[in-house]
């Protein structure tokens, strides 16, 4: 299966970039092909409805999306929510002719240093999400404690909280080879 994968996110320090990379790690060593994406790859103004010509950054990220299979992305929660440039790109994405998340599924992961992980802004996200039509898988992985979660080599501290991701990833994707199939 091929999946697209990103973290939407533009700190290079980023945890959710770790738990993105972890996450296409473990679903290459599933034999899954990764189109792991750096948002910046989708560079794009603020959505404004007088820009006739919707930018080459969106029209890239819905061809990435479209391309794929399924979807992975792990994004930050900033103030109980989902973090601009993921609602930006969104936006963009929602004046499309052909909405590209419409029909497909997707995954949302969330890393946070904060004790109880990023999960109230993965709770946020489907809302756009799902306006748009994408199906989004509910076991949502919210890594807590981020500062402290990640070993030099990418990998978690915890090796149930690694299993619970690889768990998650699989059991979304085995969903989405049904969904497709239909
Ligand atoms: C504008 C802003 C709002 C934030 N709000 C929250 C929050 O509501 N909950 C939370 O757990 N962390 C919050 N944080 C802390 C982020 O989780 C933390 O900066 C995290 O490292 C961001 O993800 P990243 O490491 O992938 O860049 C916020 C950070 C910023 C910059």
């Amino acid at each position: 299966m091929k999946v697209f994968a990103t973290a939407a996110v533009l700190r290079k320090g980023s945890f959710n970039r770790k738990l993105i990379n972890l996450a296409a790690n473990k679903m290459r060593e599933d034999g899954h092909e990764v189109d792991l994406a750096d948002f910046a790859e989708f560079d794009m103004p603020l959505y404004n409805g007088d820009i006739e010509k919707t930018p080459d950054g969106a029209l890239e990220l819905a061809r990435r999306i479209s391309e794929a299979d399924a979807c992975v992305i792990s994004i930050p929660e900033y103030n109980y929510s989902l973090p601009g440039i993921l609602k930006n790109a969104i936006d963009w994405l929602s004046r499309m002719d052909d909405v590209p998340v419409a029909g497909r599924t997707m995954s949302l992961i969330s890393a946070s240093p904060s004790l109880v992980g990023g999960n109230r802004g993965l709770w946020q996200a489907r809302i756009p999400l799902e306006c748009m039509g994408a199906w989004l898988y509910p076991g949502m992985f919210s890594l807590a404690m981020a500062a402290k979660a990640f070993n030099d080599d990418g990998t978690l501290v915890d090796p149930a909280l690694e299993e619970r991701l690889v768990y998650v990833l699989r059991d979304y994707l085995t969903v989405t080879a049904a969904h497709n199939a239909r």
